[in-house]
């Protein structure tokens, strides 16, 4: 896959809209904790748009009639706590029958590397198309320990990477580290500030989902 072909952005009117709601700073933890789920329905739905089909044989109430339905290896989304729970309820919108596992990482506010205190994730883990939730992507520390995390308990195939907001510098690093990689994002920002913040990004994530700024 070409590099470009690796990064999908969704510029629906209607997902820059409600962007521009999270990005402002404004906006209560009630408003923002909707609208990132609302995102991540989207971004699943985008991202979903391969699953293979396989032909079944129904009846509607007027004629015989050869259907289609998903066939294939099961789903599994994986957020990245904490910010990547505001996304889980949004995907299962779109794939009820998904398993979810966790990956507790935070990143230390001094150096900016993630550290990982949680991880669960479903036994079968490495038949399932894995979709990563997390909305920042910003030095792609995080995003890079949890795909090195799926890829050592056996994830082969295509990892799908679900962000929000993503910057160049995050985007680099998870397309160089992982040959097998698609990152789906509402935007891509200017960069990274001396806090490794996202410019202009929409602030801390897990503390605007959850109140605790
Ligand atoms: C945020 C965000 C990502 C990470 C992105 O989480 O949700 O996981 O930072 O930054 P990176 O690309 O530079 O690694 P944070 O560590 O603040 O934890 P939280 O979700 O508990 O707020
Ligand atoms: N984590 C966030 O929540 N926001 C950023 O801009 C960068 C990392």
């Amino acid at each position: 896959m070409e590099p470009n072909d690796r990064v999908v952005v969704l510029d629906h009117p209607i997902v820059q809209h409600k962007l521009s709601i999270l990005r402002d700073k404004h906006t209560p933890s009630s408003e923002f904790r909707e609208i990132v789920s609302e995102l991540a329905l989207f971004e699943t739905y985008e991202a979903t748009r391969d699953l293979p089909l396989t032909n079944v044989f129904i009846h509607t109430p007027v004629a015989p009639f050869d259907a289609k339905q998903i066939a294939g290896r099961k789903v599994a989304f994986v957020p990245i706590l904490r910010a990547g729970l505001g996304m889980v309820d949004g995907a299962l919108a779109v794939v009820p029958t998904a398993r979810v596992g966790h990956l507790g990482m935070a990143r230390n506010e001094e150096t900016h590397q993630p550290e990982s205190y949680y991880d669960k994730l479903p036994r079968d883990i490495a038949s399932r198309r894995v979709y990563v939730l997390d909305p920042m992507l910003a030095t792609g520390g995080s995003g890079a320990a949890a795909v090195k995390y799926l890829r050592d308990a056996g994830v082969a195939g295509t990892i799908r990477f679900l962000c929000i907001v993503a910057a160049p510098e995050g985007i680099e690093r998870l397309l160089a580290e992982d040959d097998d990689l698609v990152i789906y994002a509402c935007a891509v920002d200017e960069g990274l500030n001396d806090d490794a913040y996202i410019v202009p990004g929409l602030g801390d994530a897990g503390d605007r989902i959850f109140g605790t700024e």
